[in-house]
């Protein structure tokens, strides 16, 4: 048995090392205590600190993740995902005798979580699967997200429910989309510090 447990633990370990020099080769930041899995497509400039990353996740340019499990998503550009964060985790069938995957086998998932570009995700919220947060929108901290999200639309609660819009007017939300799109197109054009890219611009 202790041998058992060796092996999964320094086969599990050496998985993560070969995506961690994976991405980091990739120019992908990572921080300490990440657990990249090398199936995960995770964009150059992203950064990560603490974070495991599952296999069918996908993380898109400059998202920074600051801890907590992503289990499986698809996560858009510049997205900010604060500590303790837990995305798309594994559900279980209680319609079956019983729920324990080891008497009933394992349970069909649905859809991964779709994260979309400017989202910010505060610290210990829950996004489970098959949501969908638009663009721009806020999870509070600690919120559990079971439905979607509307674009630039600030959710809090268990279960998570709207509380205010970002923006005060449609035409303020479509001027943020259009500066959104143009700083995003820059970065890309000159990577680095925003101080870097004002210099070169
Ligand atoms: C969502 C958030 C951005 C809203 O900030 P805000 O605009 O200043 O919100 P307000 O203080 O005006 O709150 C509006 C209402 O939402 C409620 N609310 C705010 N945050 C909440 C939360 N996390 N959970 C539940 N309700 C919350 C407030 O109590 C208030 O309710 P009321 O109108 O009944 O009094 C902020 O509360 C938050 O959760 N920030 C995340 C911080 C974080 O995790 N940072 C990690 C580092 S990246």
């Amino acid at each position: 048995m202790l041998l058992d447990n060796a092996r999964t633990a320094i086969g599990a370990n050496l998985w993560y090392l070969l995506g961690y020099i994976i991405h980091s080769l990739r120019g992908v930041k990572l921080g300490p205590g990440v657990r990249v899995n090398p199936r995960a497509r995770v964009a150059k400039g992203c950064s990560l600190t603490g974070t495991v990353v599952g296999r069918n996740v996908s993380i898109d340019a400059g998202s920074e993740i600051n801890g907590g499990t992503i289990q499986s998503a698809t996560i858009g550009r510049y997205c900010s995902i604060a500590q303790g964060v837990l995305i798309g985790p594994t559900e279980h069938d209680y319609t079956q005798f019983a729920t324990s995957n080891r008497l009933v086998g394992p349970t069909p998932q649905p859809a991964a979580p779709v994260i979309e570009d400017d989202v910010w995700i505060g610290a210990n919220a829950v996004i489970l699967r098959g949501v969908r947060i638009s663009k721009g929108a806020v999870v509070a901290a600690g919120a559990i997200v079971t439905r979607d999200v509307p674009p630039y639309t600030i959710v809090a609660g268990t279960p998570a429910k709207a509380i205010k819009k970002r923006f005060p007017t449609e035409a303020a939300e479509a001027e943020a989309v259009r500066k959104f799109l143009i700083s995003a197109a820059r970065a890309r054009a000159f990577p680095g510090s925003s101080a870097q890219r004002e210099a070169a611009i």
